[in-house]
């Protein structure tokens, strides 16, 4: 049994120190948000993702995991010091913000022992975790030792994507930290996940690549949407008929309004600012216009609506979902939220329905008026968009929705409405990148 510290609970520190309490390891967990530390104790996650609670309440009963806002005298001489911290864009720049991950390493120094390894999970520019070595090593008296191992987990699958990786990867420059790595991740190692064990600059790089790799595949997808929509064509139906080549895959090809999230928008961003420190800004040039072709999406929902309505001022706007994907609370970067703040600068009335975010839109944006039940969301609406693909938008009732509204106007944002059943009820319907719907290609499913 490893005596593990986390650093930051958040959705990437809070589901790893659950799973990594479930492969066997004693986990103390540290976060400055006494609330958090609070919450987490009694055994609540502070954050919706489906499964996490129960996880949690099975791991408490085990004693060999706790939480703490400063760090407890136990856990001097861990094995391993987890870094999950954030790295937000910091103001004013696309750069990612490493003061979390510097003042984790300075808080951290104390209870390092001639044992211990520091192995970072957050995503960051290449080059972070040299730095971080050295820091620690001005700190500590015995060998600074730093690993990177980076996490691909996916809010609202983040514990099944714990517990069952599609890869580890480390990076390290050690033998002590190869081997603390190596006996950590044993059980799933011997059980066949792939592993890859790599020097800590590809480390730090799998990751922004793979997330940058995932942005523009959406964003390719959205591109056939946008040349679709000028000239009738379909373009959920191109996107199943090039995924059946394996090559290409028909994972990530949905096409819609897009991604957001905490995750990718950042990450590509922060990979083009350090490309450019690198003097490498070209060869990443093409993630702008992954960001650009992503921006129109959002923006093209208002213009549809212009066209449709002409005026849009005061015009009832319901956006259904504010989550930036479903199974998830989490609304930061969400492209249901940018639709809805876009009919707002434009002058429309607009609510936001949401099963799981409500309490966080009404955190953060205020003045959008935001609900949990649909009726209320929808009663006296002139336009639907579905901003946020919740599995149960695609069981909308669109008859009783129809005596709810004022008119039948529904853009679908993410393709998953029943669109001719939808016709029959007397909606019109604008499906994104899709002028002409077939809908056959409603019986693909794509992941
Ligand atoms: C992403 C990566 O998928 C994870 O592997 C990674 O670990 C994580 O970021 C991270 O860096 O921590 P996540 O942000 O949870 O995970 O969300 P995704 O499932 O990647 O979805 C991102 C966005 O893309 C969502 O807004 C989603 O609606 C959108 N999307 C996804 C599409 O528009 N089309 C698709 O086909 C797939």
């Amino acid at each position: 049994m490893k005596k593990i510290v986390v650093i930051g609970l958040g959705y990437l520190g809070a589901t790893t120190a659950v799973a990594l309490n479930k492969m066997g390891n004693r986990v103390i967990g540290i976060d400055p948000n006494p609330t958090k530390i609070a919450t987490l104790s009694a055994g609540t996650v502070p954050f919706f993702e489906p499964g996490l609670d129960a996880a949690l309440t099975e791991a408490l009963a085990t004693n060999e995991i706790s939480f703490h806002s400063d760090y407890p005298q136990d856990a001097k001489d861990a094995d391993i010091f987890l870094l999950c911290v954030g790295t937000p864009q910091a103001e004013n720049t696309k750069a990612a913000d490493l003061r979390y991950l510097e003042s984790a390493i300075d808080q951290l120094s104390p209870f390092y022992g001639p044992t211990s390894v520091v192995v970072g999970k957050s995503t960051v520019p290449v080059g972070t975790a040299t730095k971080l070595k050295a820091r620690l090593a001005q700190n500590v008296e015995f060998g600074a030792r730093l690993a990177w191992n980076p996490e691909f987990l996916r809010e609202g699958n983040a514990l099944f994507d714990s517990l069952s990786p599609d890869r580890i990867v480390i990076g390290t420059d050690d033998a002590v930290s190869e081997r603390a790595l190596e006996e950590l991740y044993a059980s799933l190692i011997e059980s066949g996940t792939p592993f890859v064990k790599t020097d800590i600059a590809t480390a730090e790089l799998v990751k922004v690549a793979a997330n940058s790799f995932l942005a523009t595949k959406i964003s390719f997808i959205n591109a056939m949407a946008e040349i679709s929509e000028q000239v009738g064509a379909d373009a959920v139906q191109l996107a199943e008929a090039i995924g059946y080549d394996a090559r290409i895959g028909n994972k990530f090809l949905r096409t819609g309004l897009g991604f957001g999230g905490g995750c990718l928008p950042k990450d590509i961003r922060a990979f083009q600012a350090r490309a450019e420190e690198l003097g490498l800004g070209e060869s990443v040039r093409f993630l702008d216009s992954v960001e650009q072709i992503n921006t129109r999406r959002r923006e093209r929902v208002v213009e549809v609506a212009k066209a449709t309505f002409g005026d849009i001022r005061n015009l009832q706007v319901t956006v259904l979902g504010a989550a930036f994907k479903p199974e998830t609370d989490d609304i930061r970067d969400s492209p249901a939220i940018a639709v809805a703040e876009l009919f707002s600068v434009h002058g429309s009335k607009v609510r936001v329905h949401d099963p799981k975010a409500v309490a966080n839109v009404r955190a953060a944006h205020p003045h959008l008026a935001a609900f949990d039940e649909l009726q209320r969301a929808t009663e006296g609406s002139d336009l639907i968009v579905v901003g946020t693909d919740w599995f149960e938008y695609g069981l909308i009732d669109p008859i009783q929705l129809g005596t709810w509204v004022r008119s039948r106007v529904v853009i679908d944002g993410r393709n998953i409405l029943p669109v001719a059943a939808w016709q029959k009820a007397g909606w019109r319907v604008v499906a994104l990148g899709r002028s002409i719907v077939n809908d056959t290609a409603s019986e693909f499913v794509f992941q």
